[in-house]
C-alpha cells in the first residue's frame, strides 16, 4: 500500500501557487497563497518555502507567473526568471528548475499552457524520484536502526515525501524497526519545527535532541548511521547542506559510523568541480541573535551566520540518488551519471 502524506508543501490549485507556510509550523498550519513572480521570490527568500527541491517546485510556477507577468517581452521575462534565481543562492534546484521551465518558454514560443505543464511536471517528477530514494535508499537501513538525521527533507522539504526522512518513512513503512534522533537544527530550528512535526505525523519512533548532543550519541555507539539531505551536490561528490552537517560527517569518519546524503539528480551540480566553488548563503544577524522573537544576544555583538557548510566527498559513504547510491570514486561514478542522464557540464 502507498502510504501518502496528507499535507503538501506545495501545490497549484488554479492559478495560484498555495504553500504551507513553513515559517509558522508546528504552532499553525497556514497557506500562504503566491499569485506573482515577486510573491514567490519572497517565500523562498523568507522560507516559507524551503528545502530544496521544494524551492525548485515553486520555482517553477515563478517562471509561470513571470511568462504571464511579461506579456510576450522576451527581456521582461528573462530578467524575472534571473531575479528569482537570485531569492536563495546555494540550493541548485532553483536555478535548476528556471533554466528548464525558461527553457520550455523559448521552445514553446511562450505558451502558457506549456510553461504550466512543465512546472507541474517538474513536481510530479520530484515526488517520482524521491519515492525511488526511498526505495533504493532503504536498501541502507539494517532492520533494526537508530538512525540520526539534520534540518528537514521530508514531504515539506520537497514535492512530496522526501529524500533522507523519506528514505527513513520508506524503511519504516517497510516494517524496519527504525529510531530517529532529529537535530534540532538551529538557528532555524527546522529539525525542531518541522522533521519533528513530520515524524510525529508519520508515528515514526523519535526523539528531538540538541545539536550537539549528537556527537556523544555517535562516538557512544548509538548511531548505526546518519542519513541527511544535500541543497547542492558537485561533480567531485562534495555535498553543500543545512549547517552542521560537515560537523557530523567529521564525527562519523572519526567513529566509522556510515554517513549518507539523499537527493534527487535534480541536485547535482555537474558544471561546479568542487564544493569550495559552492555559493554559500549567509541569512540575517536576527536569526542568531533572536529566538521566536525574544532577543538572546547584546545589539552590539558581531554574527556569522552561514546557513550551509559543505561536506568533502571523502566523508560521505554514499549518495542516495533515484539512478542508485553513487560511492567513491564519486568524480568518475558521478561522470558516469551525468552521461547517462544526458545533462550538461558547463
Ligand atoms: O535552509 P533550508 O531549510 O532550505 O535548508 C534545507 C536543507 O539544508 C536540506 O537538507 C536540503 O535542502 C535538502 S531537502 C530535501
Amino acid at each position: 500500500m502507498m502510504i501518502e502524506e496528507n499535507f503538501k508543501a506545495l501545490e497549484m490549485r488554479g492559478d495560484e501557487l498555495v504553500l504551507l507556510d513553513q515559517r509558522l509550523l508546528p504552532c499553525e498550519e497556514k497557506d500562504f497563497i503566491c499569485r506573482s513572480v515577486e510573491d514567490v521570490f519572497f517565500a523562498i527568500k523568507d522560507m516559507v518555502v524551503r528545502g530544496a527541491p521544494a524551492i525548485g517546485g515553486a520555482a517553477g510556477y515563478g517562471v509561470y507567473f513571470a511568462a504571464r507577468e511579461a506579456c510576450g517581452d522576451r527581456d521582461k521575462f528573462n530578467r524575472l526568471c534571473d531575479y528569482l534565481i537570485n531569492a536563495r543562492p546555494t540550493a541548485v534546484n532553483l536555478a535548476w528548475a528556471v533554466n528548464r521551465v525558461r527553457k520550455t518558454a523559448e521552445e514553446s514560443g511562450f505558451s502558457l499552457d506549456a510553461i504550466r505543464k512543465d512546472a507541474d511536471d517538474i513536481v510530479s517528477e520530484d515526488i517520482a524520484m524521491n519515492r525511488k530514494i526511498g526505495e533504493i535508499g532503504s536498501s541502507v537501513i539494517p532492520p533494526h536502526a537508530t538512525i540520526l538525521t539534520h534540518c528537514n527533507t521530508g514531504a515539506l522539504a520537497t514535492c512530496g515525501w522526501g529524500t533522507a526522512l523519506g528514505v527513513i518513512k520508506t524503511a519504516f513503512y517497510e516494517g524496519k524497526d527504525v529510531f530517529v534522533y532529529a537535530d534540532e537544527t538551529r538557528p532555524r530550528f527546522q529539525g525542531a519545527r518541522l522533521t519533528a512535526w513530520e515524524l510525529v505525523r508519520a508515528e515514526i519512533p523519535a526523539a528531538l535532541i540538541p545539536d550537539s548532543a549528537a556527537a556523544t550519541l555517535i562516538r557512544d555507539g548509538k548511531i548505526d548511521l546518519v542519513i541527511l539531505g544535500a541543497d547542492r551536490i558537485t561533480a567531485n561528490g562534495d555535498v553543500a547542506n543545512k549547517l552542521g552537517t560537515f560537523a557530523l560527517s567529521v564525527i562519523c569518519k572519526h567513529y566509522g559510523v556510515p554517513f549518507y546524503s539523499a537527493a534527487p539528480t535534480t541536485t547535482i551540480d555537474f558544471s561546479t568541480p568542487s564544493g569550495d566553488l559552492i555559493p554559500i548563503e549567509e541569512r540575517d544577524r536576527s536569526e542568531v541573535t533572536m529566538v521566536n522573537g525574544t532577543k538572546v544576544a547584546p545589539d552590539e555583538i558581531g554574527v556569522y551566520n552561514p546557513s550551509f557548510d559543505v561536506t568533502p566527498h571523502q566523508n560521505i559513504t554514499g549518495i542516495i540518488t533515484e539512478c542508485g547510491i553513487i560511492r567513491e570514486p564519486y568524480d568518475m561514478n558521478l561522470e558516469i551519471l551525468r552521461r547517462t542522464l544526458g545533462r550538461q557540464n558547463a
